[in-house]
């Protein structure tokens, strides 16, 4: 095997075949920055193939003894991975082998609810323990803990397109979702400026919208009526189950959904966009850069 060709002093992306943090990769290409990206299934790895300052990797970060080529000059990391049982196993393995090779700093992505110790969402819990792994791990730390991104909502595209309808579980609640877009600006820049060591970044949407007001958004976007429907969370639970999205999820999700209708994220988080000079992405604006996506038309669009 080859020697990475990155020099001392690399930073590497963890997860970066997946959503949040192939946009990370993504914020690195545009502003013309090298990087290091961390993949697991080499069939990701297309998505960088016209990008010369896209270094991948691949890795398995559950497996230390795959990691040596992608942490080889290494000082930096932005930490993710999918939100599954396994992510804390993952993570805290990932986080030990990173220290053993010297890593310098590691931005964990977390999420906003991390921040709150009586949640009874599981991947609140989880987040939590990662981060107390990291600041225990002799590793420069910070932790990147974003609100709901905004392309959940893409998820809901086909009752949107069948039945002009949103379908939640949220009643009047109101949610600050963010756009990926803006947190993995905020990553880069977490990533490739000083002064972040040891400090905990919350980062949400602009405004703190109710589901109607999300479907009028989805509305103006698409040019149709699109209205909320407020389901029960055991109505939710059985489409979910009916969709074939596994029980550990439905729980997790029903549990999150059990938070957000107590106000657990109803709270705008704009100080991390300010220190650090994004400009807040509304849902508006996410909505019409995803008009077809809302229709099941065309893929997500992200970095633009
Ligand atoms: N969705 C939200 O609203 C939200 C809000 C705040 C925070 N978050 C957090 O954001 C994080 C990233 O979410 P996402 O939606 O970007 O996830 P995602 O699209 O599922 O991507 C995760 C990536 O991690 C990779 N991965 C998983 N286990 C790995 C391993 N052992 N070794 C190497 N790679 C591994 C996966 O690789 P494969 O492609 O091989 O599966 C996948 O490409 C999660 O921790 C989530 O909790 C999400």
């Amino acid at each position: 095997m080859t020697a990475p060709s990155t020099p001392q002093g690399a930073i590497l992306v963890t997860g970066a075949g997946g959503l949040a943090a192939s946009a990370i990769v993504r914020a690195f290409v545009q502003s013309g920055q090298p990087v290091r990206a961390l993949v697991r299934n080499p069939a990701k790895a297309a998505r960088f193939a016209a990008f010369p300052l896209v270094e991948v990797v691949e890795g398995d970060m559950a497996r230390p003894e795959t990691l040596t080529r992608a942490l080889a000059g290494v000082d930096r990391v932005l930490l993710a991975s999918s939100p599954d049982p396994h992510i804390v196993e993952t993570q805290t393995a990932f986080i030990d082998a990173a220290a053993k090779s010297g890593v310098q700093h590691i931005v964990k992505f977390s999420g906003l609810s991390a921040a709150d110790v009586d949640s009874s969402f599981v991947f609140a819990d989880m987040h939590a323990k990662i981060e107390q792994h990291l600041e225990h791990s002799g590793v420069g730390w910070t932790h990147l803990r974003p609100s709901q991104f905004m392309t959940e909502y893409l998820r809901e595209w086909p009752t949107i397109l069948a039945q002009g309808a949103l379908f939640l579980p949220l009643q009047d609640a109101r949610l600050a979702p963010v756009d990926v877009v803006d947190v993995a600006r905020a990553a880069r820049l977490l990533l490739t400026t000083p002064g972040h060591a040891g400090k905990t970044y919350a980062m949400s949407g602009p405004e703190a919208l109710s589901m109607a007001e999300i479907a009028e958004r989805v509305s103006d976007a698409v040019g149709r009526e699109i209205r909320y429907v407020a389901v029960t969370r055991e109505q939710r639970k059985q489409a979910l189950l009916a969709a074939g999205v596994p029980p550990f999820f439905v729980d997790a999700l029903d549990a999150q959904a059990g938070e957000r209708l107590r106000g657990a994220e109803s709270v705008v988080h704009p100080e991390t966009h300010t220190a650090l000079g994004i400009r807040p992405t509304t849902f508006a604006e996410f909505a019409r850069r995803n008009a077809g996506a809302f229709l099941g038309e065309l893929a997500y669009v992200g970095l633009t």
